[in-house]
Protein backbone atom coordinates (compact mmCIF):
# COMPACT_ATOMS: atom_id res chain seq x y z
CA UNK A 1 0.00 0.00 0.00
CA UNK A 2 1.58 3.47 -0.31
CA UNK A 3 -0.31 7.42 -0.09
CA UNK A 4 -0.06 9.42 -2.70
CA UNK A 5 1.84 12.53 -1.97
CA UNK A 6 1.34 16.19 -2.96
CA UNK A 7 3.42 15.64 -6.60
CA UNK A 8 1.40 12.87 -7.19
CA UNK A 9 4.00 10.22 -6.65
CA UNK A 10 3.07 7.30 -4.17
CA UNK A 11 5.13 7.67 -0.40
CA UNK A 12 5.47 5.03 1.33
CA UNK A 13 3.04 4.51 4.12
CA UNK A 14 4.40 5.12 7.55
CA UNK A 15 1.25 3.56 9.70
CA UNK A 16 -1.12 1.72 7.95
CA UNK A 17 -4.64 3.37 8.74
CA UNK A 18 -8.20 2.41 7.47
CA UNK A 19 -8.19 5.07 4.88
CA UNK A 20 -5.90 2.93 3.10
CA UNK A 21 -7.80 -0.15 2.61
CA UNK A 22 -10.23 1.66 1.20
CA UNK A 23 -7.49 3.64 -1.10
CA UNK A 24 -6.16 0.02 -1.74
CA UNK A 25 -9.66 -1.14 -2.66
CA UNK A 26 -10.11 2.39 -4.89
CA UNK A 27 -6.74 1.47 -6.60
CA UNK A 28 -7.35 -2.40 -7.09
CA UNK A 29 -4.15 -2.98 -4.55
CA UNK A 30 -4.53 -6.24 -2.99
CA UNK A 31 -4.06 -5.88 1.19
CA UNK A 32 -2.41 -8.36 2.83
CA UNK A 33 -2.50 -9.95 6.57
CA UNK A 34 -1.72 -12.33 8.87
CA UNK A 35 -2.86 -13.25 11.86
CA UNK A 36 0.25 -13.10 15.08
CA UNK A 37 0.21 -13.95 18.51
CA UNK A 38 3.20 -13.02 19.68
CA UNK A 39 6.08 -10.02 19.91
CA UNK A 40 8.75 -12.11 17.80
CA UNK A 41 6.64 -13.16 14.60
CA UNK A 42 4.77 -9.75 14.30
CA UNK A 43 8.49 -7.87 13.97
CA UNK A 44 8.80 -10.12 10.97
CA UNK A 45 5.63 -9.64 9.49
CA UNK A 46 5.99 -6.26 9.55
CA UNK A 47 9.31 -5.86 8.56
CA UNK A 48 8.32 -7.97 5.24
CA UNK A 49 5.11 -5.33 4.88
CA UNK A 50 2.58 -7.01 5.41
CA UNK A 51 -0.16 -4.71 5.98
CA UNK A 52 -2.04 -5.93 9.04
CA UNK A 53 -1.85 -8.26 11.54
CA UNK A 54 -4.96 -9.49 12.71
CA UNK A 55 -4.26 -11.32 16.93
CA UNK A 56 -7.28 -13.95 16.39
CA UNK A 57 -9.14 -15.63 18.45
CA UNK A 58 -7.20 -18.99 16.24
CA UNK A 59 -4.73 -18.48 19.19
CA UNK A 60 -7.36 -20.11 20.88
CA UNK A 61 -6.04 -23.81 18.80
CA UNK A 62 -2.41 -22.31 17.90
CA UNK A 63 -1.65 -20.92 21.46
CA UNK A 64 -3.44 -22.38 23.73
CA UNK A 65 -4.07 -26.19 21.94
CA UNK A 66 -8.08 -25.77 22.05
CA UNK A 67 -10.16 -27.95 19.48
CA UNK A 68 -12.13 -24.59 18.60
CA UNK A 69 -11.79 -20.95 19.39
CA UNK A 70 -14.79 -21.20 21.84
CA UNK A 71 -12.87 -21.69 24.84
CA UNK A 72 -10.34 -18.65 24.38
CA UNK A 73 -10.37 -15.41 26.76
CA UNK A 74 -10.50 -11.55 26.61
CA UNK A 75 -7.86 -12.32 29.29
CA UNK A 76 -6.09 -14.29 27.40
CA UNK A 77 -6.08 -12.37 24.08
CA UNK A 78 -4.78 -9.18 25.92
CA UNK A 79 -1.35 -9.70 26.38
CA UNK A 80 -1.10 -11.78 23.06
CA UNK A 81 -2.36 -8.54 21.68
CA UNK A 82 -0.27 -5.40 23.11
CA UNK A 83 2.63 -7.71 22.36
CA UNK A 84 1.67 -7.85 18.55
CA UNK A 85 0.90 -3.72 18.81
CA UNK A 86 4.24 -3.23 20.45
CA UNK A 87 5.86 -4.82 17.40
CA UNK A 88 4.11 -3.07 14.60
CA UNK A 89 5.61 -0.12 13.76
CA UNK A 90 3.74 -0.04 10.09
CA UNK A 91 1.13 -2.94 10.13
CA UNK A 92 -2.61 -2.14 11.42
CA UNK A 93 -3.08 -4.14 14.11
CA UNK A 94 -6.84 -5.79 14.64
CA UNK A 95 -7.73 -7.30 17.97
CA UNK A 96 -10.74 -10.25 17.86
CA UNK A 97 -13.19 -9.79 19.92
CA UNK A 98 -13.77 -13.04 21.57
CA UNK A 99 -16.79 -16.49 21.32
CA UNK A 100 -19.22 -14.57 24.76
CA UNK A 101 -17.31 -10.78 24.84
CA UNK A 102 -19.94 -9.13 22.24
CA UNK A 103 -23.16 -11.32 21.54
CA UNK A 104 -25.56 -9.69 24.20
CA UNK A 105 -25.66 -6.35 22.32
CA UNK A 106 -24.28 -3.22 21.86
CA UNK A 107 -23.21 -1.76 25.16
CA UNK A 108 -21.71 -5.53 26.06
CA UNK A 109 -19.51 -4.77 22.28
CA UNK A 110 -18.40 -1.83 22.90
CA UNK A 111 -16.77 -2.43 26.82
CA UNK A 112 -15.07 -5.27 25.04
CA UNK A 113 -14.21 -2.97 22.24
CA UNK A 114 -12.98 -0.49 24.90
CA UNK A 115 -10.47 -3.06 26.78
CA UNK A 116 -8.94 -3.78 23.67
CA UNK A 117 -8.38 -0.61 22.99
CA UNK A 118 -7.15 1.09 26.37
CA UNK A 119 -5.16 -2.35 27.24
CA UNK A 120 -3.41 -3.52 24.23
CA UNK A 121 -2.55 -0.37 21.73
CA UNK A 122 -4.70 -2.20 18.66
CA UNK A 123 -6.13 -0.07 16.32
CA UNK A 124 -9.20 -1.94 15.25
CA UNK A 125 -11.33 -4.67 16.64
CA UNK A 126 -13.20 -7.43 14.43
CA UNK A 127 -15.96 -9.67 15.22
CA UNK A 128 -18.10 -12.37 13.57
CA UNK A 129 -21.20 -12.12 12.70
CA UNK A 130 -23.58 -10.14 9.60
CA UNK A 131 -27.04 -8.63 10.19
CA UNK A 132 -26.93 -10.34 13.76
CA UNK A 133 -24.15 -8.01 14.83
CA UNK A 134 -24.49 -5.26 12.83
CA UNK A 135 -26.38 -2.94 15.74
CA UNK A 136 -22.51 -4.09 17.66
CA UNK A 137 -20.09 -2.89 15.00
CA UNK A 138 -22.58 0.23 14.59
CA UNK A 139 -21.90 0.70 18.15
CA UNK A 140 -18.21 0.81 18.11
CA UNK A 141 -17.80 2.66 15.23
CA UNK A 142 -19.99 5.04 16.53
CA UNK A 143 -16.96 5.38 19.29
CA UNK A 144 -14.91 6.07 17.14
CA UNK A 145 -12.97 2.63 17.19
CA UNK A 146 -13.02 0.79 13.20
CA UNK A 147 -14.22 -2.03 13.24
CA UNK A 148 -13.26 -5.61 10.81
CA UNK A 149 -16.29 -7.68 9.79
CA UNK A 150 -16.04 -11.21 9.44
CA UNK A 151 -19.03 -12.99 7.66
CA UNK A 152 -19.44 -16.43 5.32
CA UNK A 153 -18.00 -19.36 7.67
CA UNK A 154 -17.69 -17.87 10.84
CA UNK A 155 -15.43 -20.31 13.09
CA UNK A 156 -17.51 -19.17 16.57
CA UNK A 157 -20.41 -20.28 15.35
CA UNK A 158 -18.95 -23.84 14.23
CA UNK A 159 -21.68 -25.95 16.22
CA UNK A 160 -24.31 -23.86 15.20
CA UNK A 161 -23.17 -24.19 11.19
CA UNK A 162 -22.51 -28.17 11.54
CA UNK A 163 -18.63 -28.29 11.24
CA UNK A 164 -16.40 -25.86 9.34
CA UNK A 165 -18.60 -25.55 5.94
CA UNK A 166 -18.76 -23.38 3.32
CA UNK A 167 -20.74 -20.70 3.38
CA UNK A 168 -22.38 -18.70 0.65
CA UNK A 169 -22.91 -21.26 -1.86
CA UNK A 170 -25.88 -21.52 -4.44
CA UNK A 171 -28.81 -19.58 -3.15
CA UNK A 172 -26.99 -18.84 0.13
CA UNK A 173 -25.67 -16.19 -1.64
CA UNK A 174 -28.30 -13.88 -0.89
CA UNK A 175 -27.63 -14.31 2.62
CA UNK A 176 -23.76 -13.87 2.17
CA UNK A 177 -24.60 -9.93 0.25
CA UNK A 178 -27.57 -9.37 3.06
CA UNK A 179 -24.36 -9.68 5.77
CA UNK A 180 -21.90 -8.27 3.90
CA UNK A 181 -24.46 -5.01 2.63
CA UNK A 182 -25.36 -5.10 6.67
CA UNK A 183 -22.28 -5.05 8.03
CA UNK A 184 -20.92 -2.00 5.69
CA UNK A 185 -24.17 -0.42 6.11
CA UNK A 186 -23.41 -0.42 10.29
CA UNK A 187 -19.54 0.89 9.63
CA UNK A 188 -17.06 -1.81 9.39
CA UNK A 189 -14.59 -0.10 6.95
CA UNK A 190 -13.44 -4.18 5.89
CA UNK A 191 -15.16 -7.71 5.80
CA UNK A 192 -13.61 -11.16 6.10
CA UNK A 193 -15.09 -13.44 3.86
CA UNK A 194 -14.46 -16.78 5.19
CA UNK A 195 -14.85 -20.12 3.39
CA UNK A 196 -17.04 -18.78 0.63
CA UNK A 197 -16.83 -19.88 -2.77
CA UNK A 198 -14.77 -17.83 -5.44
CA UNK A 199 -17.87 -16.68 -7.41
CA UNK A 200 -19.98 -15.36 -4.01
CA UNK A 201 -16.97 -13.78 -3.04
CA UNK A 202 -16.07 -12.06 -6.33
CA UNK A 203 -20.12 -10.94 -6.37
CA UNK A 204 -20.01 -9.46 -2.59
CA UNK A 205 -16.54 -7.51 -3.65
CA UNK A 206 -18.52 -5.93 -7.11
CA UNK A 207 -21.24 -4.96 -4.38
CA UNK A 208 -19.31 -3.02 -1.63
CA UNK A 209 -17.94 -0.43 -0.87
CA UNK A 210 -15.21 -1.48 1.99
CA UNK A 211 -12.89 -3.81 0.96
CA UNK A 212 -13.44 -7.36 1.21
CA UNK A 213 -10.43 -9.80 2.71
CA UNK A 214 -10.54 -13.69 1.95
CA UNK A 215 -9.79 -16.30 4.25
CA UNK A 216 -10.32 -19.20 1.71
CA UNK A 217 -12.74 -17.23 -1.04
CA UNK A 218 -10.62 -17.25 -4.39
CA UNK A 219 -9.10 -14.51 -5.96
CA UNK A 220 -11.66 -12.09 -6.76
CA UNK A 221 -10.94 -10.23 -3.39
CA UNK A 222 -9.68 -6.89 -1.82
CA UNK A 223 -7.15 -8.74 0.13
CA UNK A 224 -6.01 -12.32 1.45
CA UNK A 225 -5.72 -13.52 5.30
CA UNK A 226 -4.04 -16.35 6.81
CA UNK A 227 -3.14 -17.76 10.15
CA UNK A 228 0.16 -17.45 9.78
CA UNK A 229 1.08 -21.11 11.67
CA UNK A 230 -1.05 -22.82 8.56
CA UNK A 231 1.36 -21.35 5.89
CA UNK A 232 4.50 -22.06 7.62
CA UNK A 233 4.07 -25.53 8.65
CA UNK A 234 3.63 -25.19 11.95
CA UNK A 235 0.35 -26.21 12.55
CA UNK A 236 0.16 -29.79 13.35
CA UNK A 237 -3.08 -31.75 11.95
CA UNK A 238 -5.94 -30.72 9.34
CA UNK A 239 -5.03 -27.43 6.89
CA UNK A 240 -7.88 -25.93 5.27
CA UNK A 241 -7.74 -26.92 1.25
CA UNK A 242 -6.98 -22.77 1.09
CA UNK A 243 -3.63 -22.61 2.32
CA UNK A 244 -0.25 -22.81 0.43
CA UNK A 245 2.44 -24.20 2.18
CA UNK A 246 5.37 -21.67 1.91
CA UNK A 247 7.73 -23.17 4.63
CA UNK A 248 8.13 -26.44 6.20
CA UNK A 249 9.08 -24.83 10.34
CA UNK A 250 7.71 -27.85 11.78
CA UNK A 251 10.42 -30.03 10.16
CA UNK A 252 13.23 -27.44 10.47
CA UNK A 253 12.26 -27.50 14.31
CA UNK A 254 11.86 -30.87 14.63
CA UNK A 255 15.56 -31.22 13.14
CA UNK A 256 16.57 -28.32 14.94
CA UNK A 257 15.74 -29.57 18.88
CA UNK A 258 17.15 -33.36 17.67
CA UNK A 259 20.30 -32.23 16.96
CA UNK A 260 20.22 -29.91 20.12
CA UNK A 261 19.16 -33.01 22.16
CA UNK A 262 21.82 -35.26 20.31
CA UNK A 263 24.21 -33.01 21.00
CA UNK A 264 23.49 -32.50 24.71
CA UNK A 265 23.26 -36.07 25.27
CA UNK A 266 27.11 -36.86 23.83
CA UNK A 267 28.93 -33.83 25.23
CA UNK A 268 29.79 -31.54 22.55
CA UNK A 269 27.38 -28.94 23.45
CA UNK A 270 28.47 -26.67 25.17
CA UNK A 271 32.29 -26.34 23.46
CA UNK A 272 34.69 -24.45 25.01
CA UNK A 273 33.11 -21.38 22.61
CA UNK A 274 29.87 -21.08 24.48
CA UNK A 275 31.67 -21.27 28.15
CA UNK A 276 32.66 -18.13 30.18
CA UNK A 277 36.16 -18.23 30.98
O1 LIG B 1 -9.05 -15.88 14.47
C1 LIG B 1 -8.68 -15.88 13.28
O2 LIG B 1 -7.56 -16.25 12.96
C2 LIG B 1 -9.64 -15.44 12.28
C3 LIG B 1 -9.29 -15.53 10.84
C4 LIG B 1 -9.07 -16.89 10.35
C5 LIG B 1 -10.29 -14.84 10.00
O3 LIG B 1 -10.70 -15.00 12.63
Amino acid sequence: MSETSDASTPAPVKRVRTRHFQQAKERGIRITGLTSYDYLTARIFDDAGVDFLLVGDSAGNTVFGHDTTLPVTIDELLPLTRAVAIAAKRAFVVADLPFGSYETGPDEALHTAFRFMKETGAHAVKLEGGVRSAEQIRRIVSAGIPVMAHIGFTPQSEHGLGGHMIQGRGDQVKQLLEDARAVQDAGAFAVVLEMVPADSAALVTQELRIPTIGVGAGPEVDGQLLVWTDWAGLTSGRIPRFVRKYADLHGILTEAVTAFRSDVESGTYPGPEHSYE
